[in-house]
Formats: C-alpha cells, structure tokens, sequence
C-alpha cells in the first residue's frame, strides 16, 4: 500500500467513529404508544450522515475512491453536507451539485466546505431541477478522470447502511413494535430500514410516507416548496423495499406536523419529521384500535435549514391560503 492510501486508510478509521446509534424517546400520546429515533442527533446533524460515511467508506474499500479521487454528487441538502464533511475529513476533493431550491444554510455550509460548488438554473422536463443536476454530475463526471459519483439514488450502498445501521438500531432499542412510518426520497432508509426490521418480525409494518407533488408512488407531480421528502423520478432503490401501505402527506400537513412536534414536545425538526408525524396521526384517526399500538417514526434532521418556509410566519401563511399547487 502507498502512504497515500496507507493515510486515506488511518483518516477513514477515525471518521467511522462519528457515527454512534441515536436514542429512542417516547412521545405521550393518549390513542397509541409513540415513539420516535432523534436521527437528527448524528454529528453532521441528519440521517444522511450513515449513507454518506457508508458509501464513502464501502468505495474506498473497493478501491474506487483514493485520495486524488473527487467526489462530484447531485443533493439538495443533508446528503451534500454529510458528503462534504467527511470529505474534508478524509482530504478527498468533493463538487456537490445543487439547486436554487436549496436551502441558503445548506448552500453556506456547503461553500465553507467545498472549494467548487455547481448551482444548476435550468429546469428540467418536470418543472423540477433534479433531472439537470443528474445531468451535470455526468457531465463533470466525463471532464474529471478520477472521480467518484455516490449516486444516492441507486447505489445499494446506500441502502446497507440503513440495513446494518439504522434498521438494527430500531430493532436493539426497541424491538416490540407495530408500525414503523418512513418517509421516503431516495428510498435507501425504507429499504434498507424495512428490510432488516422484517427479517427479525414479518409482522412489522412497513409505512412509507410521501408527499403530495411526488412521483415515487405514481401520484400527479407538481411543485413541491419544502426540501426532504418525495421526488420527481422512481427512485431504483425502491424496489427493493418492503412496504405495507402508503400514506400521502399534504405540505400544509407537514407544516402543521412539524409544529406541533416542536409546541407539543419541544422537538425542533424538519419537514420530514412533520410529514411522518401527520402521516401517523392521519392514520391511526381512522383505525379503530382495541390495543395501544406500537409506533415509531424518524426525526431526520433538524429545523434550522426549513426557517425560511416552514418556521417563517409569513411564508407559512402565503403557503396555506396558496389555492393552487404552484
Ligand atoms: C430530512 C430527510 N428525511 C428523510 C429523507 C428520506 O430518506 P431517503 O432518501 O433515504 O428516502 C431525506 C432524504 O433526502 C431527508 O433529507
């Protein structure tokens, strides 16, 4: 081994040790036992930190990442963060590729940590940015010779990371469960989650929750304000998932979601964590349960990248009277 991968190989054994499980809290809740994984307690601050070390890690393993490789990958936020922590970590070069619709937080972080960072401004055939940014990334990925594209969307790398890491945490804190309810973009950690959890108990069910504009469950796509959850493409991850149901969140829901999260229990956290609460208790309003069921839920990031939109006044006010989607 060269002493460049000898040091790539040291530095990537002192990043591991960020990654520590999270905790499990209990919410008091009068119709069912709930509970909810604060995975925006991981140090770079999201769910994204464990695909994003396990994907880096996995390519440096395989030899696909050395220490003049640059990583070049498509994220509208926590993905791009995580990424571009550990790369600085591991003095591995990193582009990310964003979007106007990107939050101006994750858009500053991103700046004080990448030496180039690629804003596309062209929509794409959806109306959306995603397709230009996929785009992009090939582009740059055919000038740069060595480099590297994680691909969130479709590296099963992404999904182990939730199956080794997140699923088995779910299980080791809280193994009698019912229902778990996961919010869903790329698909990795309902994937991944979903199908560690079944192969302990089948009888877990799997909850995927979307939300409304997205396409990943075939619904009409339309402008989506609020950044985390739903998508414009299929995700290829998502068939390798295991769900039960699905249920469709609205973004005036979400707001609502996230609210309450931070009036009723003190948890500051962002619109998937809205999303997944609406959607439980959208559900469960319509169950008729004898028992108290078992629930858990992700809280995946924090709410300091939505203070813009879902914990501005102003912007929330416009939103909920907006009569149209757009
Ligand atoms: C805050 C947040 N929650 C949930 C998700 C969904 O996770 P996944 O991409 O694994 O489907 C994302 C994805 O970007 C996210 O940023």
């Amino acid at each position: 081994m060269t002493a460049l991968a000898q040091g790539l190989v040291e530095r990537l054994a002192v990043v591991e040790k960020i990654i520590c499980p999270t905790p499990v809290i209990q919410l008091t809740n009068n119709h069912i036992d709930l509970f909810t994984k604060l995975e925006y307690l991981n140090g770079i601050g999201s769910i994204k930190d464990r695909p994003a070390l396990w994907t880096l890690k996995r390519a440096i393993e395989r030899g696909e990442i050395e220490s003049q490789t640059t990583i070049i990958e498509s994220s509208s936020g926590n993905f791009a963060c995580a990424i571009a922590t550990l790369a600085k970590m591991l003095e591995i070069n990193f582009i990310p590729v964003i979007d106007p619709n990107i939050s101006p937080l994750y858009e500053s972080w991103l700046r004080s940590q990448c030496d180039r960072v690629i804003k596309v401004e062209n929509h794409d055939d959806t109306g959306g940015f995603l397709k230009s940014r996929l785009c992009k990334v090939q582009q740059l990925k055919s000038e740069i010779s060595d480099s590297y594209w994680p691909n969130q969307y479709g590296n099963p790398d992404c999904m182990e990371a939730h199956y080794h890491l997140t699923g088995e945490e779910i299980w080791q804190s809280i193994s009698s469960i019912d229902y778990v309810f996961l919010g869903v973009s790329s698909a990795g950690t309902i994937a991944g989650v979903s199908q560690r959890l079944k192969e302990h108990n089948a009888n877990i069910r799997i909850v995927a929750v979307d939300v409304e504009g997205s396409v990943i469950f075939r619904h009409s796509l339309y402008k989506r304000w609020i950044s985390g959850l739903g998508s414009s493409i299929i995700p290829p991850l998502l068939k390798h998932a295991l769900i039960d149901e699905v249920v469709l969140v609205s973004e005036v829901e979400t707001i609502a979601g996230c609210h309450e999260l931070l009036e009723k229990y003190g948890l500051f956290v962002g619109g998937s964590s809205g999303s997944a609460y609406s959607a439980i208790k959208q559900y469960f309003a319509k169950l008729n349960q004898r028992t108290r069921p078992r629930v858990l839920f992700l809280c995946c990031d924090r709410g300091n990248a939505y203070l813009n939109n879902i914990f501005n006044r102003r912007w929330v006010e416009w939103r909920v009277n907006a009569t149209d989607n757009a």
